[in-house]
């Protein structure tokens, strides 16, 4: 049941010496290859590191996060940038008309890479963090990186850039989920009630 599984689920920054069997990997991964996205465009490539010296190196892109390297398995969650991003601002345009000038007026280069295509790999990657919890793997999430690093380590070609990295293995130590928000504190029914209509963007 998904909702058991996910009160089980917690980061977990400390993994024992354990290797992933392949077939868990496998599971894993088209739990994330059967996600949606926009228009089915699949915009994402998975990168599988096991390699130990590599783990490393992205601990060390990471901004020195150590606890990285104690890990079996990284998955690098990457996706493409839309060469012609025209389509992706008309979008965000019809999201945020507020901000039609700020989009437009962008470079298309640092457009590209913020475009929500960026954002669509959270979804694969919270899929396989639920079928890694099914066999007993834990992971993190880490998106505090050096994008150009990862991207270099990985030898992604130019319209690759990791978004997120996940990295998981068997939890060593103490499993302790959060305590999350009550679901009055999260919730609204039909209409938030606000006096303040500046609040609103
Ligand atoms: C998108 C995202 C990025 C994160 N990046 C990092 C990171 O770079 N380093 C890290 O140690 N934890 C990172 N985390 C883990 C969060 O700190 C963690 O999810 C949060 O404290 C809640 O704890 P829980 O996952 O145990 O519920 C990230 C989590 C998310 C969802």
């Amino acid at each position: 049941m998904i909702v058991d599984l996910l009160k089980k689920r917690c980061s977990i920054r400390k993994f024992k010496q354990m290797t992933i069997p392949q077939d868990t990997i496998d599971y894993i991964i088209e739990a994330g290859r059967l996600s949606p996205s926009g228009g089915n465009e699949q915009p994402w490539v998975f990168g599988i590191v096991n390699d130990n010296e590599l783990i490393n190196k992205i601990a060390i892109a990471a901004y020195n996060q150590k606890w990285i390297s104690s890990a079996p398995l990284v998955i690098v969650l990457c996706t493409t940038i839309v060469e012609d991003e025209r389509g992706a601002r008309n979008i965000q345009v019809s999201r945020f008309p507020k901000f039609k000038n700020e989009i437009l007026n962008m470079s298309k280069q640092l457009y590209s890479k913020l475009n929500s295509e960026e954002h669509q790999s959270k979804i694969p990657g919270t899929n396989m963090v639920l079928a890694a919890l099914e066999h007993g793997i834990y992971s993190t999430w880490v998106s505090y990186f050096n994008v150009n690093e990862v991207a270099g380590l990985l030898n992604l070609p130019p319209l690759y850039i990791p978004s997120e990295i996940l990295v998981l293995g068997y939890p060593e130590g103490e499993i302790k989920p959060k305590i999350k928000k009550k679901k009055e504190e999260i919730i609204f029914i039909n209409s938030y009630k606000k006096d303040d209509p500046s609040d609103y963007i």
